[in-house]
């Protein structure tokens, strides 16, 4: 899997400060639910980011302002998208609440502008997620879904299977999840999404011809 595009040039020289500024400013923007949400998806970042070797403060800021646009209505959100050239297909016009994982993006680099493309990469990644994820994005999509004030949903597997299996088995368990439960509420499933699961099952089955021990099987 391709590896985090972290070596741009936006090299933050703290960006414990940026978590310490941004906290504050999400506090103020968003709910309290959607506030410790946040908090606790970034304290999960984290501890993904520590067994999985990445870099854990990007995790840790990337996780903290990932719904920075998720209390928008789905009409300011379609709104917030035109204005800033996010395109909205016919499907996502049905599923503007996704749109708030890139306007959020852009949002969070206009207002730190210090702060690197990947940790922006990420936080537009974590509702569709794309073909191509690399570590941190990944990392940001299942922390979002296995962070635990999260209590509805069957997630112990995805839980107990942290640090067993590689991050990106990992990210395919997550992602099946979210797949079952779209088909099992009746909820339309956006035609990229199912672009980034085939690209993954591709992976797996890749995998699994390069060796006994790699791209375990999953439900069929
Ligand atoms: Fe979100
Ligand atoms: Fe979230």
């Amino acid at each position: 899997m391709s590896k985090a595009k972290s070596d741009n040039s936006k090299k933050p020289s703290n960006y414990k400060m940026l978590y310490a500024k941004g906290r504050k400013a999400l506090e103020r923007r968003v709910s309290g639910y959607r506030f410790l949400h946040s908090l606790s998806v970034a304290d999960t970042a984290a501890d993904l980011a520590r067994v999985y070797n990445i870099d854990i403060d990007k995790a840790r800021l990337a996780g903290m302002l990932h719904d920075w646009d998720k209390d928008f209505t789905d009409d300011e959100l379609i709104r917030r998208a035109e204005k800033n050239g996010v395109a909205i297909s016919d499907y996502q016009e049905d599923m503007a609440a996704l749109l708030h994982s890139q306007t959020g993006a852009i949002a969070v680099s206009k207002k730190y502008p210090e702060i690197s493309d990947d940790v922006i990469q990420a936080i537009s990644r974590h509702t569709a997620a794309a073909p191509d994820m690399t570590e941190l994005d990944m990392i940001i999509y299942i922390a979002d879904m296995i962070e635990p004030l999260r209590t509805r949903g069957n997630l112990r597997r995805i839980r107990a299977a942290v640090g067993k299996i590689s991050l990106e088995e990992l990210f395919v368990k997550a992602y099946e999840t979210t797949m079952a439960n779209l088909i099992a509420r009746h909820r339309f499933i956006h035609p990229d999404s199912l672009e980034v699961w085939n690209a993954y099952i591709h992976h797996e089955r890749a995998d699994a011809d390069a060796g006994p021990h790699k791209g375990k099987q999953q439900k069929g």
